[in-house]
């Protein structure tokens, strides 16, 4: 008897999701299509990112009272093809220490790629945890924040994060690159203060961070009138490039959230005026520590003459000494440090001035 009231209670307690999973719909509305990124996916990304945020948090407590942990670069690739520039990569790493820095891949496991293999720094860093991904869609925000998430996870000497694509190339050597972002105090331009300091001890991010932009209204209004508020009011929306250098204090705080994550993912109306991925890092850091952003790219990119959002793809023929020295020019630091974008036949002009010009500073 006893155990027969306990059944029916326990199954009506069983029901009740069921119930509500049946009313919700008429309750609350449906977004207005399907959301791209599926719940499996959403719960394996929640699961990892809460391990690096709980990886992150004890280490941190371990390395304080280190005076000078060693300082890693973590390169992050994010791709759905041929890691085109590969051979340029492993110019541009070649003969350094792997005391300095780490290299990951978030490659689309939809897409048949050939992996970098015989000593390439590629080798060994695609990410395990690597999901679908679709160009302008939430899906490119989850699968940076997984790269993000496994470089904490797998290293605490990971300090700066290097957001890289397979058409981005180096525009300098790893030295100069490592000694702009660990140790110069003349590097950025608009750090507020120029004097030598040696050991620096406050590191900003380094993302584009725009409120002008013309279609800036166009995107906030992109998943319907008043979805972003109202935590994500129109002040506060940002857009920038998707490709960025970011701190681990900040690479922490991106695989962290949750609420600005739960605005983002919703799919948008019209794809054209969507691309959250430019759009989620920027406003996240600008609400969380605008401060500690430059609010400038290291990445060149060349946005005359776009085309469906597509910035400028360089041709093998407009490869020479003279387009490296001008991608380099900066307003913003001492130079660019990596660009953007290189169709994949590039690569043989390229490789042959890597050594000659690329990686001579
Ligand atoms: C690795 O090197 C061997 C011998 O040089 C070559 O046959 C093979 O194709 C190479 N594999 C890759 C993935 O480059
Ligand atoms: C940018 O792209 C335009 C074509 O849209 C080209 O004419 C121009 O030379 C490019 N600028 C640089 C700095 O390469
Ligand atoms: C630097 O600023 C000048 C003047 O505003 C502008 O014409 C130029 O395009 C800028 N260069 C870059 C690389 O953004």
């Amino acid at each position: 008897m006893f155990s027969n009231r306990f059944v029916l209670s326990f199954s009506l307690l069983l029901c009740l999701p069921i119930v509500f999973f049946l009313v919700a719909p008429r309750v609350f509305p449906p977004p207005p299509s399907d959301s791209l990124i599926p719940i499996s996916d959403e719960i394996d990304d929640q699961s990892l990112f809460r391990r690096a945020a709980a990886a992150s948090s004890t280490l941190s407590r371990l390395s304080s009272g280190n005076p000078k942990p060693n300082l890693k670069i973590a390169f992050l690739f994010l791709t759905n093809s041929d890691l085109h520039f590969a051979p340029i990569w492993d110019r541009f790493f070649s003969g350094q220490s792997r005391s300095l820095f780490n290299v990951y891949v978030h490659a689309d496991p939809s897409v048949i790629i050939n992996r970098p293999g015989n000593g390439s720094v590629f080798e060994n860093a695609f990410i395990s945890s690597a999901k679908r991904t679709a160009r302008a869609s939430p899906t490119l925000i989850s699968a940076t924040r997984r790269l993000l998430a496994t470089a904490l996870i797998d290293d605490p000497a990971n300090s700066y994060f290097a957001v890289l694509s397979q058409y981005c190339i180096p525009l300098h050597s790893f030295r100069y690159v490592y000694h702009s972002l660990f140790e110069s105090s003349t590097f950025d331009k608009s750090d507020p203060d120029q004097t030598p300091k040696g050991i620096r001890v406050w590191y900003r991010s380094f993302i584009e961070i725009i409120s002008e932009e013309p279609r800036l209204w166009k995107r906030y209004i992109a998943r319907g009138r008043y979805v972003m508020m109202p935590e994500i009011p129109f002040e506060k929306f940002r857009v920038g490039s998707q490709f960025f250098v970011m701190t681990r204090r900040h690479a922490l705080l991106t695989i962290k959230d949750r609420t600005l994550w739960r605005k983002f993912k919703l799919p948008c109306y019209r794809a054209d005026e969507c691309y959250p991925e430019e759009h989620y890092f920027p406003t996240l850091l600008n609400m969380k520590d605008p401060g500690g952003t430059t609010g400038y790219t290291l990445t060149r990119v060349n946005w005359t003459g776009t085309v469906k959002g597509h910035p400028y793809t360089y041709k093998p023929k407009e490869v020479s000494p003279e387009l490296i020295q001008q991608l380099r020019r900066s307003n913003h630091s001492s130079s660019y440090l990596f660009a953007r974008k290189f169709t994949p036949s590039c690569l043989k002009p390229l490789l042959a001035i890597v050594d000659s010009v690329i990686l001579r500073d």
